[in-house]
């Protein structure tokens, strides 16, 4: 994704002892508060000049409507609530006709930035819109037409399956298909839909990369992948996994299966040292003999990706 691929470069690309005089400080990245929301780690409220305070599915960008995931499609998740003590947050997507209910969607409401994932508790809205004339769906499948456009219908979802084969009673093949999560069902399935879209959706985590404000304490910048799941702690140009402390190198290093070889060998790439378990690679990521799957880095251009 090129906006993450930039923001890795453009971390990279920081003057060095100007990006570590003072801004990398754990306390500039929080407390944070965004309207009634209390920003805390893994959260982070993004602003200019200053690496990350944490991966980036959980970059939060603040204005007068509210707190926006920054890697939802088109920013467009707005977070009601983080509920940290269950590893999920309650977010609403303002691209959904939540006003009036009209347009029905017609993009499913299916993705998410990783680690962060979509909460089993959410049910589902099925929307069929732009039906032509001869292709309206039957009253046994329990479709309602919207009450503002006669030619889109809702209903409950029941099962988390979305193809076609899934959906009770079939799609008209004349309609466009889209589906989106709700934490609250509507009463009547589907006429009070409007208010289910209003009240959005769960998501959850499991997992997150590294741990950010150890790596940032310990005077080191936190660098993620592309992919938002692998992390590192540069530390005066070089990627330690955890953080710039020589205990964390001997964690790393006392992981299995980092074998010896010219595997102790630094390389430099561009102003970086890339040595354990960071590793170089020519291409694409298997586990090597060297070098840990997620610490493997590839030097493009005298710039280091993970
Ligand atoms: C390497 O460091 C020099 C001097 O600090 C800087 O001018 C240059 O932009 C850096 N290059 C990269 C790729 O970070
Ligand atoms: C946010 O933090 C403040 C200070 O710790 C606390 O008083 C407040 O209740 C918190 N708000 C929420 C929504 O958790
Ligand atoms: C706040 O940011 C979101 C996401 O980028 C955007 O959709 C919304 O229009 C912004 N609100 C204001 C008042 O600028
Ligand atoms: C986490 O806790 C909050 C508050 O109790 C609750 O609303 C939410 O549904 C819980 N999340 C999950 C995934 O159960
Ligand atoms: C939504 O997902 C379903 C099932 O994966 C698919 O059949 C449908 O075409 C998708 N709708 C859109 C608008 O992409
Ligand atoms: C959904 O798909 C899974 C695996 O493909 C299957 O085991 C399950 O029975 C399906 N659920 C429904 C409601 O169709």
């Amino acid at each position: 994704m090129p906006p993450l691929l930039l923001l890795l470069l453009a971390s990279f690309l920081l003057p060095p002892p100007a990006a570590s005089a003072g801004t990398a400080q754990p306390s500039s990245c929080w407390p944070k508060t965004c309207g009634g929301l209390n920003i805390t780690y893994p959260f982070w409220l993004e602003e200019r000049d200053r690496p990350p305070c944490g991966p980036p599915a959980f970059q939060l960008k603040c204005n007068s409507s509210g707190a926006f995931m920054v890697k939802s499609v088109y920013q467009a998740y707005r977070v009601v609530s983080i509920f940290a003590e269950n590893q999920s947050l309650h977010v609403v997507d303002i691209n959904l006709p939540l006003d009036t209910g009209c347009p029905a969607p017609t993009f499913n409401v299916s993705l998410v930035p990783r680690p962060l994932a979509f909460s089993k508790a959410n049910k589902e809205l099925l929307f069929l819109s732009k039906c032509t004339a001869g292709s309206q769906p039957e009253d046994s499948t329990g479709f309602h037409s919207l009450p503002c456009d006669r030619s889109a219908f809702v209903r409950l979802g029941d099962g988390r399956n979305f193809s076609r084969s899934h959906i009770q009673g079939g799609i008209p093949p004349g309609c466009f298909f889209a589906f989106v999560p709700i934490l609250e069902v509507p009463n009547g399935n589907g006429d009070e839909y409007v208010v289910s879209l209003k009240k959005g959706f769960l998501l959850e985590w499991t997992t997150v990369p590294g741990h950010c404000p150890d790596c940032m304490e310990s005077g080191g910048e936190c660098v993620y992948s592309d992919t938002g799941l692998n992390f590192a702690c540069k530390c005066s140009g070089t990627l330690l996994p955890e953080k710039c402390a020589a205990a964390a190198v001997a964690v790393a290093s006392a992981r299995p299966n980092v074998q010896g070889g010219d595997c102790s060998a630094s390389i430099r790439c561009g102003n970086l040292t890339i040595s354990k378990p960071f590793r170089i690679v020519p291409d694409q990521a298997t586990e090597g003999s060297c070098g840990l799957l997620g610490f493997q880095v590839v030097c493009e251009n005298h710039t280091p990706y993970l």
